[in-house]
């Protein structure tokens, strides 16, 4: 079994995709991750994410342990991630690595769940089910803002909304794997949900869609 999470930054993906994992004893691979590891990567060696040839570079380079790494959290790693992930070489150069996940997930698991922003489109195209996670961008900003304040970070609440506006432009503009609905995925708004009820909603999504 294959689930497939799209959506904007925010939206309640992660939260949503672990659930999911759990729930049905499934691998997670959060793709995100792999991109933020990527652009830190550039970042960390002084170049510049939005360079095609050093971003293929380190995109080739990566390792699984790379998304360990401490810093992929941060605001700066977001928006490294945003830059590499337009460049059509390093998305290339990162599919394999997610399909192989989505194929024969780690630990004997019977199946896995990858949250990004092309799964259903392009990396699992055949998913068994194809969720796109959605959120006004005022609540995904509100939502950012606290997470980040809760970790003790410095945050400024235009800023934040600025920063997800810009970043779901990138990413929605991009003409390689725009962030875009599978015509198929069930499109989940979770402007006026909390996790419970957004897994709630997936689960019975599932339960009717899913032998
Ligand atoms: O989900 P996230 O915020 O960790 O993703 C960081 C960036 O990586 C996001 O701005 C777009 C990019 N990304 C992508 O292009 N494709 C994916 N499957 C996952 C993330």
């Amino acid at each position: 079994m294959i689930i497939a999470i799209d959506g904007p930054a925010a939206a309640g993906k992660g939260t949503l995709a672990r659930r999911l994992a759990k729930h049905f004893g499934l691998a997670y691979l959060d793709t995100g991750l792999i991109y933020r590891a990527v652009g830190m990567a550039v970042v960390r060696a002084d170049g510049d994410p939005n360079r095609p040839e050093t971003a293929e570079k380190a995109a080739r380079a990566l390792k699984p342990e790379d998304l360990e790494a401490q810093d992929l959290r941060s605001d700066a790693a977001a928006d490294a991630a945003s830059r590499v992930s337009a460049i059509p070489g390093v998305r290339q150069a990162l599919l394999a690595f997610q399909r192989k996940f989505a194929k024969n997930p780690p630990k004997g698991a019977k199946g896995a769940v990858l949250d990004g922003r092309d799964i259903g489109t392009v990396v699992c195209p055949d998913a068994d089910i194809k969720l796109f996670v959605t959120a006004r961008v005022e609540v995904r900003a509100e939502r950012r803002f606290k997470e980040l304040r809760e970790r003790g970070l410095e945050a400024i609440h235009g800023r934040v909304l600025a920063d997800m506006k810009e970043r779901d432009a990138r990413d929605s503009a991009r003409p390689v794997s725009p962030l875009e609905p599978a015509k198929d995925a069930y499109q989940l708004d979770t402007s006026e949900l909390d996790a419970d009820q957004a897994f709630a909603a997936a689960l019975g999504f599932i339960a009717a869609n899913h032998g």
